[in-house]
């Protein structure tokens, strides 16, 4: 046995018990009482403290080409802050490239994530070409290849028609892969932002008015309904609004296979953060909204109808914010011109399961949403995304007493704020096994560029809402 976690609290998805953990050749060998071990056994003491799985982070943007710039955390960035923030996986987005087969796009982004990436990864292909039989057929080898989830933009210059889509949609159906769905109403959006910069409305509060509730919602309703006519589950990525909960509630209700996955962004914050003086460090899309949405999602993941909660990691420099005041070739900025995204990705798992140390939500539901429902989701969880025997021996252990407040100096990414900037955390993780190695502890990072492994999924089949 290398690693021996004894007389921890430990949480799944499903209760909590106390038990030892047994690791061994990076996999969790044994869970039970009294568990011995042998000479060459690391032995680490747990009592007093929570003993969870990894989360896993189902969306994140690591060096993305976007908005004029490369998102700031690259894979190596995005991971060491992901391991000290508990998150043992990452789902990263590649962007296809126009006329690239999916197999090549994955082979071109693997080659940045797998000599950085210090904990392990997967990938969504976030679709934006399938103008030719080929390519969508090429969405099949992708499948084989272990890379079994997509995502269209129903919004952005790079993103699809409702034909297009709907062309996605059938393909998956037949071949076991997952469509995600970035939800808004571009044409809507395009008017509202003329006629904004037309009447010299420029600051980010225009932003949230020009993706407001509604703006998102018609398209979730209407991405809903696609889905159910091209008979196949559906994935709703970031969700915000109210609306879009409550359509997605009905179909769920109804018998589909529809999902939806929400960002701790949302839960915290409200459009309110448009008001502030640095509005435009809040600047992502879907942008942050009113209260009611908020309340919604709330209930939404205690009724289960919220499936997962992601990071939509995606930060920016300042600098880069800035260029909603002044653009980088120096001309007037507006909301449109600040590059869409923020920071998250440490801060997730300290965030949902500070909410629930604070008596919000269960740990167990925490567990569910950050780890063993996206491992089921995405086709991983013959190997990740709960503590089983058998699994990777990816560990959290948490500290309930310890006071953390947010700061961007105690984050270990490449970013240089966070909008979770004095930000108070009841608990805080205090060390990260992935898979049996320690990467995490009390503040450090331990882990190494290069050790994350690409995760192969398998292929998968969504028929009713339960998972
Ligand atoms: O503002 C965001 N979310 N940026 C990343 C790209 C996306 O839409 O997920
Ligand atoms: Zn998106
Ligand atoms: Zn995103």
């Amino acid at each position: 046995m290398d690693l021996l976690i004894k007389g921890g609290t430990l949480v799944t998805a499903q209760s909590t018990f106390k038990a030892d953990i047994a690791v061994v050749n990076g996999k969790i060998s044994a869970i039970g009482k009294n568990l011995k071990a042998d000479k060459n056994t690391e032995v680490i003491d747990a009592k007093g403290k929570l003993v969870l799985p990894g989360a896993i982070d189902g969306h994140t943007h690591l060096a993305m080409p976007f908005g004029g710039t490369i998102s700031t955390d690259d894979y190596y960035a995005g991971t060491r802050s992901a391991a000290c923030g508990g998150t043992t996986t990452v789902f990263d987005f590649i962007l296809q490239a126009k006329g690239e087969p999916m197999q090549d796009a994955i082979k071109r982004r693997d080659a940045l994530a797998a000599p950085d990436a210090a904990v392990d990864y997967s990938f969504h292909i976030g679709v934006t070409d399938v103008s030719t039989d080929e390519l969508l057929d090429s969405m099949e080898e992708a499948v084989q290849a272990g890379i079994p989830s997509f995502k269209v933009f129903m919004v952005y210059d790079f993103g699809v028609d409702d034909g297009s889509f709907y062309r996605v949609l059938q393909k998956a159906a037949g071949i076991g892969a997952l469509v995600g769905v970035h939800a808004e109403n571009r044409e809507v959006n395009n008017v509202l932002i003329k006629q904004f910069l037309a009447e010299g409305k420029t600051e980010a509060w225009w932003h949230y008015v020009s993706k407001k509730e509604d703006v998102e919602g018609e398209a979730d309703v209407r991405a809903i309904n696609l889905a159910k006519m091209a008979g196949t589950s559906l994935y709703i990525v970031h969700l915000a609004n109210k609306q879009g909960v409550e359509a997605v509630k009905e179909a769920r209700d109804q018998g589909y296979p529809i999902f939806a996955e929400t960002c701790p962004q949302y839960l915290y914050f409200t459009s309110e953060v448009y008001k502030r003086e640095r509005a435009r460090d809040f600047v992502c899309s879907p942008p942050m909204k009113g209260k009611a949405s908020q309340e919604a999602l709330w209930e939404a993941i205690k009724s289960g109808d919220i499936a997962t909660v992601a990071t939509d990691h995606c930060p920016f420099t300042r600098a880069e914010k800035d260029w909603g005041i002044v653009t980088k070739d120096g001309k007037p900025g507006n909301f449109t011109t600040i590059p869409n995204g923020c920071a998250g990705i440490e801060t997730m798992y300290p965030y949902m399961l500070s909410e629930a140390n604070k008596g919000r939500i269960t740990f167990n539901k925490v567990v569910e949403l950050c780890a063993t429902n996206p491992a089921k989701l995405f086709g991983l969880d013959h190997q990740k995304g709960a503590l089983q025997v058998g699994l990777d021996a990816d560990i959290v252990l948490y500290d309930k007493k310890k006071e953390f407040t947010i700061t961007n100096s105690a984050m270990h990414g490449d970013t240089d704020h966070t909008i979770w900037e004095g930000v108070s955390l009841k608990g805080y993780p205090v060390a990260t096994y992935s898979r049996g190695r320690l990467v995490y502890k009390e503040g450090e990072f331990l882990g190494k560029r290069g050790e994350g492994k690409l995760i192969k999924c398998k292929p998968i089949k969504l028929t009713t809402p339960e998972l």
